[in-house]
């Protein structure tokens, strides 16, 4: 039996990819931080489908052996993974000069560092006979560079270019897509972000059930990667038309007066 490994299972995004595939019976193994959260999404889960498998183990991505952990825990139990969905992000959205090593680090490692890692250690086990899946979580903001926004938007880059390139790398055994969603509101400040940015944030944002719906397909096509709804193809579409310095004021303006820093330690 494999197992489908779910990053940030207990997140926004992530409970809904969840919840998509505990809906149709598939096996899965939930991480996050939060040993309790995580016991209580598998209850909640098991009392829907009493039958389906669900393993949890809780994981700090940014820490090496947090991540070994998980996957000694997996080998002991003779757990395979067939898919891995890496949703996990921390998306600290502030002028960098207000950043300190701890932020540094975490959105450094959670985004990207973790996201490679997990990788890395799926493929090593993974029977590579072409339908192994590794889904990323980008995010639209990586389409160029963002100040204000800036660390993010480059780990994302990062991540998403990883994936494109190790498509190639493993064509043929394993399927790897970079989904790059618009905003989602997944939490409070991430709905009030979307509603500071008025008519373009309206646009530009979708639920996250749409976004797991079509990533989860593009992953079995084997896309590289997707950007999701039309406005955000369009933006991205437009966004290359125009000389960088233009892109680069218009995303200063959209994200100089607004602040997000969820993940404060
Ligand atoms: N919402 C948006 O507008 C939007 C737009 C584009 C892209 N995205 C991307 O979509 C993904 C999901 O975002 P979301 O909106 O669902 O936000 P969310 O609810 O805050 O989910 C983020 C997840 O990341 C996990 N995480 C953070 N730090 C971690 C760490 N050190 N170790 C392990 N897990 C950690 C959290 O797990 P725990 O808290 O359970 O530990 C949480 O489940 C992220 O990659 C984000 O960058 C979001």
């Amino acid at each position: 039996m494999l197992y489908t490994l779910i990053t940030g299972a207990c997140g926004g995004l992530g409970s809904t990819f969840t919840n998509i595939l505990a809906e149709k019976g598939t096996p899965i193994f939930l991480t996050g931080r939060s040993g309790d959260k995580l016991a209580a999404f598998k209850s909640a889960l098991k009392e829907k489908n009493p039958a389906l498998e669900v393993v949890i183990y809780p994981c700090d991505l940014r820490e090496e052996e947090s991540r070994a952990a998980l996957f000694d825990y997996a080998d002991r139990g003779n757990i395979m993974f067939g898919r891995l969905i890496y949703v996990a992000g921390v998306d600290t959205q502030m002028a960098f000069e207000e950043y300190d090593e701890a932020h540094i680090l975490t959105q450094t490692r959670v985004n990207f560092e973790g996201a490679v890692s997990f990788i890395k250690s799926m493929l090593e086990r993974a029977p590579l006979d072409g339908n192994t899946e590794i889904l990323c979580v980008g995010s639209v903001t990586s389409i160029m560079p963002e100040p204000y926004f800036a660390l993010y938007a480059a780990t994302k880059k990062a991540l998403e270019y990883f994936c494109m390139a190790l498509r190639t790398e493993l064509k043929g055994r394993a399927k790897v897509t970079c989904v790059l969603p618009g905003g989602m509101p997944t939490r409070e400040d991430i709905k009030e972000n979307i509603k500071a940015h008025g008519g373009y944030g309206a646009l530009s944002a979708m639920s996250p059930d749409k976004v797991a719906g079509k990533a989860l397909k593009a992953v079995k096509k084997n896309k590289k990667r997707i950007i999701i709804g039309f406005w955000n193809k369009l933006t991205n579409f437009g966004a290359s038309l125009l000389p960088l310095s233009w892109r680069m004021h218009f995303a200063a303006k959209v994200w100089k007066n607004t602040r997000k820093d969820f993940y404060k330690e």
